[in-house]
């Protein structure tokens, strides 16, 4: 009897000592965080800490952890939003985060992405066949990329709409874009926005191969060789300062340069022509455009280098237009206009991007179309 209820008390302790433990571990993970929060912050980690570990792992080693923003600061909704998750512990939640959101701290980021293409991505490609015909298979595919209309109820996302973090996608708030395309969504290393697989991830392939141009060119060919000496990571990056001697995406399409050029989040500033087209055009106001351009190139070069690449791009894309206008005029179907479409993009964003194969493939290819026709 009595060793009966000793082996009792000991179960009852036991349990006491477990549940305890369990109810201390949890705190424990949060003791151990580094970061400064906000009491909000401190509340959400209690549960999610040990729940998306390597998310909040992430989190903690970002200078946004070292500076006080945390989940809250990021995740906290509007409750009269269609993403909103209301009453979530006592707050109000949402788990996609708008531009708008980090616009409270970043607004000029904000105010030259909204200007940008990027931001209309989606715009651009509201109206293809296959979102009315497929849209499972056009949430699977363009908006990967291009982003989507992402529609929401108390926080659920309807038809297919969510994961979607294209860079065009148009928010619950009305706004267009979305910084995480490019930006991780909880570690904002500098060292990866820059990197050319972050920006290669959607300009690669018959959509528009500049990944691949740049990395065949003498500029990307070795790039990584020169980068690995440089602390990417760094705030405050200016090219001509630093000891990078080729140059990646960012450097040419965004970074600020000797002279007139500052940062921007709008490659289009630094852009003369369209040329993901058949025809192209140049932009409005092209010639102040090019000039922006040919800053960053003279972190580097001297003026004959640059001019003279200009003058033989220039007669290229006139050449390809030549080219590809002719092969378009004889196409019998749609088909035949979307391959020399592609051949026209690869072979203009070839001579832009300084590859020589992609140039040559892609004259081939619309001589080849011409002549089958004739
Ligand atoms: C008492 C515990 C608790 C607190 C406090 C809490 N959460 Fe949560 N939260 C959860 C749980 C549990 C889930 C569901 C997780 C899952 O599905 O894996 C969740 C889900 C979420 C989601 C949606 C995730 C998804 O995939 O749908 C977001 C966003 C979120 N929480 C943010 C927050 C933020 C921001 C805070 C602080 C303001 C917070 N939470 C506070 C427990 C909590
Ligand atoms: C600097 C802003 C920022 C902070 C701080 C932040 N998040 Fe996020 N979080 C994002 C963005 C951006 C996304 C991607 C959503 C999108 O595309 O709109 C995201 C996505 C998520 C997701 C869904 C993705 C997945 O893998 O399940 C969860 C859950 C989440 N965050 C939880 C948290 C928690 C918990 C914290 C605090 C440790 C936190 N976030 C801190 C910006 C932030
Ligand atoms: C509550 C304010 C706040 C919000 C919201 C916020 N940030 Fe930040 N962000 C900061 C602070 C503060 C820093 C660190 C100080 C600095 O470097 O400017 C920072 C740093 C950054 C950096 C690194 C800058 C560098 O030079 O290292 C990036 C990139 C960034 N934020 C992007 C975003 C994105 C994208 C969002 C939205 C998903 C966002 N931020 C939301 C305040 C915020
Ligand atoms: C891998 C990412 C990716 C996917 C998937 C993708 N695109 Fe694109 N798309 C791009 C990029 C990048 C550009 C810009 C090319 C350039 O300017 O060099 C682009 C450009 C375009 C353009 C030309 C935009 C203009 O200025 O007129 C159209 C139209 C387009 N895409 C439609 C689509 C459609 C429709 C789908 C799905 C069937 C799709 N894209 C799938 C990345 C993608
Ligand atoms: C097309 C990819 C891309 C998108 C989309 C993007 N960024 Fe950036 N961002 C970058 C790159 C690359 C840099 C580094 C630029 C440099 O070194 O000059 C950067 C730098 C930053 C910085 C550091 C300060 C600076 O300007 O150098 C902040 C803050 C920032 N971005 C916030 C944002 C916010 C907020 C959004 C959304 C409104 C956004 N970014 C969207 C690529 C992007
Ligand atoms: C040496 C500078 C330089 C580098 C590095 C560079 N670009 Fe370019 N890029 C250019 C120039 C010059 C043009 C054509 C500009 C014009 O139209 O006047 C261009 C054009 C483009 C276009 C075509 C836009 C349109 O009209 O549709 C895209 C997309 C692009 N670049 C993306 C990238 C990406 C992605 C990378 C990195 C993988 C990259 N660029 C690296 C200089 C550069
Ligand atoms: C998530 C996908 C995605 C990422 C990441 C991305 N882009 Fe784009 N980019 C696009 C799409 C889609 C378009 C075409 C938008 C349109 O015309 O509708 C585009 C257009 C462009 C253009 C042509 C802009 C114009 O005014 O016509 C340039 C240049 C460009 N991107 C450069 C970059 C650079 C540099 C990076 C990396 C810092 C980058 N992009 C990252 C998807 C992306
Ligand atoms: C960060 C420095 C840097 C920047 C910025 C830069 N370049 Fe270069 N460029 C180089 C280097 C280095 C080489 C290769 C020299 C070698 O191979 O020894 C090169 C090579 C070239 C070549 C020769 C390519 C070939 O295949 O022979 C041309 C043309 C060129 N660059 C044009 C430009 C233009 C135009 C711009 C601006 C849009 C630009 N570069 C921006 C460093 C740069």
């Amino acid at each position: 009897m009595r060793i009966n209820s000793i082996y009792l008390l000991r179960s009852i302790v036991s349990l006491c000592l477990l549940l305890a433990l369990a109810l201390v571990l949890p705190a424990q993970s949060i003791t151990t965080t580094t970061a400064q929060t906000s009491d909000e912050t401190a509340r959400c980690l209690t549960c999610h800490a040990p729940r998306q570990i390597k998310l909040v792992e992430t989190w903690e080693t970002s200078s946004h952890a070292k500076n006080g923003v945390g989940c809250y600061e990021c995740h906290k909704a509007d409750p009269k939003d269609t993403a909103a998750k209301n009453g979530h512990f006592s707050f109000s939640v949402q788990l996609p985060v708008s531009p708008r959101t980090c616009a409270e701290c970043h607004p000029a980021q904000y105010e030259s992405f909204a200007q940008s293409r990027h931001a209309e991505a989606f715009e651009t490609i509201r109206n293809v066949p296959l979102r009315t015909q497929s849209p499972a298979l056009f949430e699977q595919s363009c908006a990967i990329c291009h982003g989507n209309d992402l529609r929401m109820q108390r926080g659920k996302a309807l038809d297919n709409t969510w994961p979607n973090h294209g860079i065009g996608r148009i928010n619950t708030d009305g706004s267009r874009g979305n910084c995480a395309a490019c930006h991780g969504h909880h570690d904002d290393s500098m060292a990866r926005a820059r990197s050319p697989e972050t920006c290669g991830k959607c300009h690669h392939g018959d959509v528009g191969p500049a990944y691949e141009a740049w990395k065949a060119s003498r500029h990307g060919n070795d790039w990584h060789i020169t980068a690995a000496a440089v602390d990417l990571n760094k705030s405050d990056f200016k090219p001509v300062n630093e000891d990078l001697k080729r140059p990646d995406c960012f450097v040419c399409h965004l970074a600020p340069s000797t002279g007139i050029a500052s940062a921007t989040h709008n490659p289009g500033e630094r852009l003369s022509w369209h040329l993901a087209t058949i025809h192209s055009e140049h932009r409005e106001d092209w010639g102040d455009k090019r000039l922006a351009m040919q800053q960053s190139c003279r972190n580097c070069h001297a003026s004959t280098q640059i001019d003279m690449f200009y003058r033989r791009f220039d007669a290229s894309v006139l050449e390809f237009n030549r080219l590809a206008s002719e092969a378009a005029s004889l196409a019998g179907d749609s088909k035949k206009r979307t391959k020399i479409k592609a051949a026209a993009m690869k072979g203009k964003i070839g001579a832009a991007m300084l590859s020589p194969l992609h140039v040559r493939d892609a004259a081939e290819t619309l001589i080849d179309e011409t002549q089958s026709e004739k």
